[in-house]
């Protein structure tokens, strides 16, 4: 039996930091895990121009304990503004490594996301020009379409034609929740990939809602049912390169989660690894760990992958905090439910 692992060090392929005091709390949980992160830009107000990404670079790394290094890979929110030459600009000096796309309304702070799609054509053709990939929010935003169908809905409706009417354009699915987007993107040999997040592979609908409404198990994509968290479970632990970690590490502090209209998110960073360790040797896949949290995302993204590396060991139970105090209030840990096993040394 396995009981020690030595991997590359991770990276998150999808994680929102933040800005200010919860930054500041929040970033010292990924940096002691991960080498870098694709820096989701859903701040108020969002991250669009060369410009913002560059002082928002600035101010996570301004934010860094002494001691840490972390290396933030920046985005730029897509809008129906967006000028392409300044997205051209911002990833030529090496500045971006993504462009993000919310669909208007999908999700925390996307209210200036798409709605018309023929409107950023132009954009997303010299993206397809210049290899930048596009991160996609796989969620139709029609209020008339069921919550749940809301992901598969998404990839036959924006997702497919808009890869057909841009050939070459680079997608990442985000955060995928379904067997149906498993099915779309291991159908598809190029320019797709998808990033699962830690706690769709724990939870499925029942966790947030039986016995008890449970607002720390909400974010969005919204955990579906459990023939599809064991869609991505096969996925993620399957080797397939196309599958890779992004956490969408999202926190909330409590009293944003616990109103009576909660916020979306649940706030991974400070126990992903472990939990991915568990979930793969559950699933008899401990061998695949390293492709899915330390190779697979630096392929697609064009990257080496990180020189270092860490050991994961299994032993006595892992102690990690319910909640991390911030600035602005306290922020719950995920809770997968069962004991940790496995720590990072
Ligand atoms: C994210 C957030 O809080 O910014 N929330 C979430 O539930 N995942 C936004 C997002 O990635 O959809
Ligand atoms: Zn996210």
């Amino acid at each position: 039996m396995i009981q020690s692992l030595s991997i590359r060090r991770p990276d998150d392929w999808h994680l929102h930091l933040r800005d200010g005091a919860m930054l500041a709390a929040v970033l010292p949980h990924s940096a002691r895990h991960f080498a870098r992160a694709i820096v989701m830009p859903n701040l108020v107000p969002p991250v669009v121009t060369g410009v913002d990404a560059r002082a928002y670079r600035n101010r996570i790394l301004a934010a860094l304990p002494e001691g840490m290094t972390f290396t933030p890979l920046m985005t730029l929110y897509l809008t129906e503004e967006t000028d392409p030459e300044d997205v051209a600009a911002a990833h030529a000096n090496g500045l971006i490594s993504a462009v993000k796309l919310y669909p208007a309304g999908a999700t925390t702070n996307s209210a200036s996301g798409v709605r018309d799609f023929d409107k950023v054509r132009p954009v997303l053709e010299r993206m397809a020009v210049i290899g930048l990939p596009l991160c996609v929010h796989g969620e139709v935003t029609d209020p008339a379409v069921d919550i749940f169908d809301r992901e598969a809905m998404f990839i036959d409706r924006v997702l497919d034609p808009l890869r057909r009417a841009t050939p070459g354009l680079r997608v990442v699915m985000e955060h995928v929740t379904t067997s149906d987007a498993v099915a779309y993107v291991s159908a598809h040999e190029r320019d797709l990939a998808a990033t699962i997040t830690t706690h769709h592979l724990v939870i499925n609908r029942n966790h947030i809602l039986a016995g008890g409404i449970r607002p720390h198990y909400y974010c969005l994509p919204v955990a579906k049912r459990e023939e599809h968290r064991l869609a991505l479970r096969l996925a993620a632990t399957s080797g397939d390169a196309r599958f890779f970690l992004g956490t969408d590490s999202a926190p909330h502090t409590d009293p944003l989660k616990q109103g009576a209209c909660g916020c979306a998110g649940c706030f991974t960073a400070p126990n992903t690894l472990s939990i991915l360790a568990h979930v793969f040797e559950e699933e008899g896949a401990l061998n695949n760990l390293e492709g899915f949290t330390s190779l697979h995302g630096p392929a697609f993204y064009g990257l080496p992958p990180n020189e270092t590396h860490i050991t994961l060991t299994k032993g006595a139970p892992v102690a990690y905090p319910a909640k991390i105090k911030t600035g602005d209030g306290p922020v719950t840990v995920f809770d997968p439910g069962f004991a940790l096993h496995w720590r990072v040394t």
